[in-house]
């Protein structure tokens, strides 16, 4: 059986689907592996490592032929028209987006998209939403870093003192979780919040503070609660009370780093306009929810209104970093940890013998599958 990766057309996807480390581990059992002829270059990975691995060099066209297709993202129309009938497709592919997914149905293919995976242990070698997350809240701390007109950690030198940085997170999942660790490495002082309670001792443990906003209705504690580890709207009262603490915070704040998603929902507002004009000059927002929130004057925003999507702005003397795609930044890692995650699930779905079965009792392989037999397997 032949799988097939091609390069990524997306403007701005610097990620390959597989590494040389993977196809080699793939032709060791028995697949043909064919990479489209550069499908690697821009994260670092050779035609001439590929090879090595055990891979075939080919045109893009015989890449997407092949019986499973693997992509970081939904392949742009004139690649998706060579992809068979009855071909396996397997990606972050955007399983939200219900025109996509008819796209998908109507082309005949298999599809399964990644980032619909369960969150539990034994999903977690192929979640590709943490693997990609933890390195965005990384990344984002080194471009916060950068725009940041001063030192992080505080110093004490013979030219004068410099204060320690004031690092606020906003949302503390795995991105979030990251920039803390990755802001206290840098020596920031940092505090973070999150509507989910659970995470105040992890918030702690990597040394930051904890900002809670109190349920006080039963509505608030069940919403808090979120499903499936994943957060749920919250009521307007709790997010008033939490936009009071947040605007204090980042009024004190040089950095802030939101993160906040609920998936299949608009991002959450956290930062509005009036909390970026009363923040210091100078200080630096990178909006990890870029293009996912609400359009606020004819831009999609994401945690903030102001920001906008792939592009750095000054707001009221504010740096607004809104790069939407932040893992893509460090495409050499970013594609060793996907590729790893791809691995892992083709194990779920690929015999000794090497073909497929797609076993809906397992349940992993059941919330992934997005389309099948030209339908829509699973509305999320
Ligand atoms: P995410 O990317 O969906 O959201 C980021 C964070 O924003 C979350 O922590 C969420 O609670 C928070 N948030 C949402 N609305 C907010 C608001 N109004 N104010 C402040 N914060 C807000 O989250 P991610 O990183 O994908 O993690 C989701 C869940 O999955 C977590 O519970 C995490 O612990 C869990 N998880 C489980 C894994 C496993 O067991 N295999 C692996 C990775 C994550």
């Amino acid at each position: 059986m032949d799988v097939g990766v091609p390069i990524e057309r997306h403007a701005g996807e610097d990620r390959v689907a597989l590494t040389p480390e993977v196809v080699k581990r793939l032709s060791e059992q028995g697949l043909i592996v064919r990479v489209a002829s550069q499908a690697g270059a821009k994260a670092d990975f050779s035609d001439e490592e590929y090879q090595k691995a055990g891979a075939s060099i080919v045109p893009q066209e015989q890449a997407l032929g092949c019986r499973v297709v693997l992509t970081l993202r939904t392949p742009v129309d004139e690649d998706l028209r060579h992809l068979k009938h009855g071909a396996i497709l397997i990606g972050m592919l955007d399983p939200f987006d219900q025109a996509n997914a008819s796209r998908l149905a109507l082309a005949g293919i298999t599809a399964f998209a990644l980032e619909a995976a369960p969150r539990s242990s034994r999903a977690q070698a192929l979640d590709v939403l943490s693997s990609q997350a933890n390195i965005a809240g990384y990344k984002a701390i080194l471009l916060a870093a950068h725009y940041y007109p001063r030192f992080m950690p505080m110093l004490m030198t013979a030219a004068g003192t410099v204060k320690a940085a004031r690092v606020l997170v906003l949302g503390a999942g795995v991105a979030g979780l990251q920039a803390i660790a990755t802001a206290k490495r840098l020596g920031a002082i940092v505090e973070a919040s999150d509507v989910r309670p659970a995470v105040k001792e992890q918030i702690e443990s990597l040394g930051a503070k904890f900002l809670d906003v109190p349920f006080e209705t039963d509505e608030e504690r069940d919403a808090g609660l979120g499903v499936g580890g994943y957060a749920r709207t919250m009521p307007d009262s709790w997010l008033a009370r939490q936009a009071a603490l947040v605007h204090e915070r980042a009024r004190q704040a040089d950095i802030v780093i939101t993160t906040a998603l609920i998936p299949g929902r608009l991002a959450p507002r956290l930062l509005s306009v009036e909390t970026v004009a009363a923040m210091k000059s100078g200080s630096v927002i990178v909006d990890m929810a870029a293009s996912r929130g609400a359009t606020y004057e004819g831009n999609v925003g994401g945690n903030c209104p102001l920001t906008e999507t792939d592009k750095v702005v000054v707001k009221h003397g504010v740096t607004i970093v809104g790069f939407s795609n932040l893992a893509a930044l460090m495409p050499a890692d970013a594609s060793a940890f996907y590729a790893r995650n791809l691995f892992e699930f083709l194990k779920l779905i690929v015999t000794k013998e090497g073909s497929v079965k797609i076993d809906l009792g397992d349940e992993i392989v059941a919330s992934t599958l997005l389309t099948h037999e030209g339908q829509i397997s699973r509305k999320f």
